[in-house]
């Protein structure tokens, strides 16, 4: 992490230290190194790949298998990926503070492959399939599925991956909750997301509202970047452990 300020980490470790009350939002930049592709920028996964043929319910509607096809593929991508230390660091954060909310946009279930607990998944998560007649949900871990797409074994209509796409409602329940730690949060470390997507983009502008601060973790500056007050330019990675190690075990 050549150049990144001692400093930064300094301060934002001191603030942490002095929270109890602390929410974090992660998006695909923290499951980068452990060999997720992010969505946008070169190498991403919407590079390329029209996310409106894909990652819509129009595109599902129009031709399903053609949807599946692409989440089989990422759950197959998917399947050998292990967390890295940024998520162990996310996940030993909860034993850390005393009021402590891990929000997510991510699908891939990597924090609670790291032993996080009551991760907000605001987007849903890969490895859930839901049935889009009679909305029955169920944990699906098979890769390749047997039938694609799958049909729903109570009512047999169509099953849909348990992710939210573009133009679709976030879960209300989830979203309610996320927006509540992020109302309370003394410090929010937003990190590995480009904060173009709303409303989870939006829980950054919560928290500042309500005099909280946000610290950023990411090698670049966020649309949003100016609403943090630190920010910690580098991987999630290498930049977590260290300010973890500046923050101390549990108290
Ligand atoms: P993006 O692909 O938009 O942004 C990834 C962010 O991670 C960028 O800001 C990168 O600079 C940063 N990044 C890359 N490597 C990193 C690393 N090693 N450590 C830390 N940060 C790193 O992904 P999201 O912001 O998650 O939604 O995208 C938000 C939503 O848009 C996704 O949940 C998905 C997507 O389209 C839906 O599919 C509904």
């Amino acid at each position: 992490m050549p150049g990144m300020a001692e400093q930064a980490l300094d301060r934002a470790a001191a603030l942490l230290r002095g929270a109890t009350r602390v929410a974090v939002l992660t998006g695909a930049g923290v499951s980068a190194e452990s060999g997720v592709p992010t969505f946008r920028g070169g190498g991403g996964l919407w590079e390329g790949q029209p996310v409106e043929q894909v990652a819509t319910p129009e595109a599902f509607l129009d031709d399903p298998e053609r949807v599946w096809r692409f989440y089989e593929q990422r759950r197959r991508n998917l399947l050998p990926i292990r967390p890295n230390p940024a998520h162990d660091v996310l996940a030993g954060w909860q034993d850390r503070f005393p009021d402590y909310t891990l929000v997510t946009q991510n699908v891939d279930g990597l924090h609670q492959a790291a032993g996080a607990r009551g991760v907000l998944e605001l987007h849903g998560n890969i490895w859930r399939v839901r049935c889009a007649g009679c909305g029955r949900e169920r944990v699906e871990r098979t890769v390749p599925l047997p039938e694609l797409p799958p049909r729903c074994t109570a009512c047999g209509a169509l099953e849909r991956p348990g992710v939210v796409w573009f133009g679709e409602m976030l879960p209300q329940d989830v979203l309610a909750r996320a927006w509540e730690a992020a109302e309370q949060a003394q410090v929010l470390v937003v990190v590995g997301t480009s904060a173009l997507v709303y409303p989870a983009a939006g829980l950054l502008e919560v928290t500042a509202r309500h005099g909280g601060t946000v610290i950023e973790v990411n090698p670049e500056p966020s649309a949003l970047a100016f609403i943090a007050a630190i920010a910690l330019r580098g991987p999630a990675g290498e930049v977590l452990p260290r300010l973890a190690a500046r923050v101390g075990g549990p108290r």
